[in-house]
């Protein structure tokens, strides 16, 4: 029996409110007899702003490198908007990335039968819908340089953010997508602006010589990003996996969240490259959406984005499948029972806040031994 190491990140607004809902679910596992899960926690965003002025310690990124996996809360809030721009809260997120060099960020959006009429789309465009968005995260416009702002003179200045690909950087996550594809409907859609954009000309280049050479027997089809967009909203169910750089795969995941019926319902996993030796992943898992400071206190945020997240860990941290399996069966059943968050909730189901989901999730984790 393994003992897994676990960083707990919850950081900022509702961030530690959910987080309380999968440390529940945590401590069932262990409760099981099976794999062992020992939790640490630390401070990240605004809140280790406040503790240590910056938005992550050294101390907990060194105890993020050494964990088996991260999980994540959410970070941000009005509170610290006028923080220096390399304290702000979402630096601490972004050092996390690209320090444990996790370039693969998965996020399923799965439409739950249950939550089929709580998308602002029709039931038939998003019932059923199972895609995965692979997400390249630690490149591109967001990590470019240079990245500043300068005088230009006449009172005027200039913002500079740089988009750059490198080939290595566009194989490696073409590769997991392709991979993830042949696991499920072996398509693959990769998505770039190929008309305006030279590292677009590039990734499109790169992403059909691997397809090509390494995955022939996986369909590939190309899209600009914009119509992606497009298609997304208009019919959702073409696609399988989405490929997409660091920006894009921002937006897209945003929108493809809303099909699912609320952005409280995304998970999402980010994963570095195997170890030569151990052959372990660096890894971190968090919800989609943000720290919501509007609900923060409230006791109204949904944790079932979170709690998919800690799902996401057992499957491709530590091979826990059927575990994995339960968790999202749990959350299935729980909202089959008509339970929903304020963001889920439409007429005839049952209101409920955050502690009371988690504590019926559990429930049917329970009742299903
Ligand atoms: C996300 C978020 C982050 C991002 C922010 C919080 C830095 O929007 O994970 O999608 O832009 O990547
Ligand atoms: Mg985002």
């Amino acid at each position: 029996m393994a003992t897994h190491k676990l960083l707990l990140l919850p950081g900022d607004g509702i961030g530690p409110e959910i987080m309380a809902q999968a440390k529940n679910v945590i401590g069932w596992l262990n409760a099981q007899g099976g794999d062992q899960f020992e939790c640490e926690e630390d401070l990240v965003g605004g809140s280790a702003y406040d503790a240590h002025g910056q938005s992550i310690s050294e101390a907990a990124m060194e105890r993020a490198m050494a964990a088996d996996a991260v999980l994540f809360g959410a970070v941000g809030g009005p509170k610290w908007d006028s923080v220096a721009y390399e304290a702000r809260p979402e630096a601490g997120l972004l050092r996390l990335r690209k320090d444990l060099q996790l370039f693969a960020n998965l996020r399923p959006a799965i439409c739950y039968p249950a939550l089929a009429d709580s998308s602002s789309l029709k039931h038939e465009v998003v019932e059923g819908l199972d895609i995965l968005i692979i997400r390249e995260l630690t490149g591109g416009v967001y990590f470019g340089e240079p990245k500043e702002i300068i005088d230009i003179g006449n009172g005027q200045k200039r913002g500079i953010d740089t988009q750059v690909y490198d080939t290595f950087e566009i194989e490696r996550i073409a590769r997991i997508a392709f991979e993830l594809a042949r696991t499920r409907g072996n398509k693959v859609t990769s998505t770039e602006k190929r008309n305006v954009m030279k590292s677009g000309v590039l990734w499109n280049e790169v992403v059909t010589q691997i397809g090509a050479r390494e995955y022939s027997d996986v369909t590939l089809d190309h899209m600009l990003a914009d119509a992606c967009a497009m298609q997304l909203v208009r019919w959702p169910k073409q696609f399988d996996v989405i490929l997409c750089d660091n920006l894009f795969g921002d937006m897209l995941s945003d929108v493809a969240a809303m099909l699912t019926g609320s952005l409280g319902m995304l998970p999402s996993a980010s994963l570095g490259a195997p170890d030569a030796t151990s052959g372990k992943r660096k890894a971190l898992y968090e919800p989609v959406h943000g720290s919501a400071p509007d609900i923060a206190g409230t006791g109204a945020a949904n944790p079932i984005a979170m709690i998919a997240s800690l799902g996401m860990c057992l499957r491709y941290s530590f091979n826990m499948i059927d575990m994995a399996d339960r968790v999202d069966a749990a959350i299935s059943a729980a909202l089959d029972k008509g339970l929903r968050t304020p963001d889920i909730l439409s007429e005839g189901k049952t209101k409920v806040g955050t502690t009371e989901m988690g504590a019926a999730i559990l429930a049917e984790l329970n009742a299903a031994q």
